[in-house]
């Protein structure tokens, strides 16, 4: 395993200076700088929906707020400096950040899935995008010559998510991305998983990154929002204009608790990191328990390319009761944790993916990719891990 703190050598980052430094100093400080008008250390929250001009045409580089805002301004900047990108653009959730980049391209276009993305995700481009002209072909991205395989003429995109949700599947992504520019494609990767602070798919290649900024980098579940972050200032320009053409932006105040959240997102990472080992080691161990996806487990197949590619396992652990009734009868009882959709906040979350995040596959999509009705999700949370073991272990004598 390398060190769980990511090499910040490796990183690229928004600004020069900020290149030498390390991912917590960014996160603590990209964008952050203190308020120059009163020192304020913390950004402020610029509730303004419009911006006084001198005189036609001038000003101080604010218009509208759809357009452009100050403190949405210091959280793009932030986030590009984390995740290694040239700029990044927010968006007012994470589907709204992915529908942002689908609008890049246009009617004829083909793009590649993972075959088992966030549900939400197929679901916008299938029951909205299509109707547009866009095409997909979904592939299991763990394949390389799938992969291969399912290029078209009109290929634009390949959007991947690793590890995938729920079943936690990884992809090469260095390996991809050499495919994707082969055919003049582009690699998006949904690194909402993972965190920048385990896992930035830029180093390996990838052409933009998209978080939903709900989940880690956020940490707190208590806002919504989605990031693009992208490595050419041609695609920058574009999300600029869709933010200001499709008006899908995030609030300030939404902004500025993402700011705030990222501060500890290294700490919080790793607490989420160790909790989540131990609780994957005590599902494997336990005997209702049939079945656990975790890529920190040795014999999970994927183990090594893990150890490769991310500088941590995280916390996002799957697990198969058996059936529908055992998976309810356990989740009926849970105390610590709560059993709600979403995830990577610093309370443990557990939902049931057939009925919640992956409902809108349909059974028979389900079936497809190997999510079953006994499947259950856990995001491990930052509470004492003892605590949350407990209470696993009473729910799970329910079955
Ligand atoms: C991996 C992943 N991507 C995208 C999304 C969508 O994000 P949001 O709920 O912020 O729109 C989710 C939501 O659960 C997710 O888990």
């Amino acid at each position: 395993m390398p060190s769980q703190q990511p090499n910040s050598q490796k990183q690229g980052s928004h600004k020069a200076e900020s290149k030498k430094q390390g991912f917590s100093t960014r996160a603590i400080h990209a964008g952050q700088e203190p308020e120059p008008a009163t020192g304020a250390v913390n950004v402020p929250i610029y509730a303004s929906s419009t911006y006084v001009q001198e005189e036609i045409g001038k000003h101080k580089g604010y218009e509208y707020s759809r357009v452009s805002n100050p403190t949405r301004d210091r959280l793009e900047t932030n986030l590009a400096a984390l995740e290694g990108g040239v700029s990044s653009k927010v968006f007012a959730s994470g589907m709204a950040a992915i529908n942002a980049v689908a609008s890049m391209l246009k009617s004829g276009d083909h793009i590649i899935a993972g075959h088992n993305l966030y549900g939400g995700t197929p679901r916008l481009f299938n029951q909205v995008l299509a109707n547009f002209g866009l095409t997909f072909t979904y592939v299991n991205t763990s394949d390389l010559k799938t992969v291969e395989r399912a290029f078209q003429k009109n290929t634009r995109l390949v959007f991947l998510e690793t590890p995938t949700n729920p079943l936690m599947e990884l992809c090469d992504l260095r390996a991809i991305c050499e495919i994707s520019h082969q055919h003049s494609a582009e690699v998006v990767v949904d690194n909402t998983f993972m965190s920048p602070f385990f896992q930035r798919p830029i180093e390996f290649g990838a052409d933009m990154v998209v978080h939903s900024t709900t989940k880690f980098l956020n940490g707190h579940s208590d806002g919504l929002g989605g990031v693009v972050v992208c490595t050419k200032p041609e695609q920058a320009e574009r999300l600029a204009f869709l933010q200001k053409a499709a008006g899908a932006i995030m609030s300030p105040f939404e902004c500025w608790l993402i700011l705030r959240g990222v501060k500890t997102l290294a700490v919080r990472m790793l607490q989420h990191d160790s909790n989540g080992r131990k609780v994957a080691e005590f599902l494997s161990k336990h005997r209702k328990v049939e079945k656990v996806f975790y890529p920190g487990l040795p014999d999970h197949p994927q183990h090594k390319l893990a150890k490769r590619q991310m500088s941590g396992f995280g916390s996002m652990i799957s697990f198969e009761t058996g059936s529908l009734s055992n998976a309810n009868k356990m989740l009926r009882k849970v105390r610590v944790c709560s059993l709600a959709e979403s995830l990577g906040g610093v309370e443990t979350l557990i939902s049931h993916p057939a009925t919640m995040t992956h409902a809108a596959l349909g059974e028979e999509g389900r079936r497809k990719i190997g999510i079953t009705d006994g499947m259950v999700r856990i995001s491990v949370g930052i509470e004492d891990v003892e605590d949350i073991i407990a209470d696993l272990d009473q729910a799970l004598a329910a079955i």
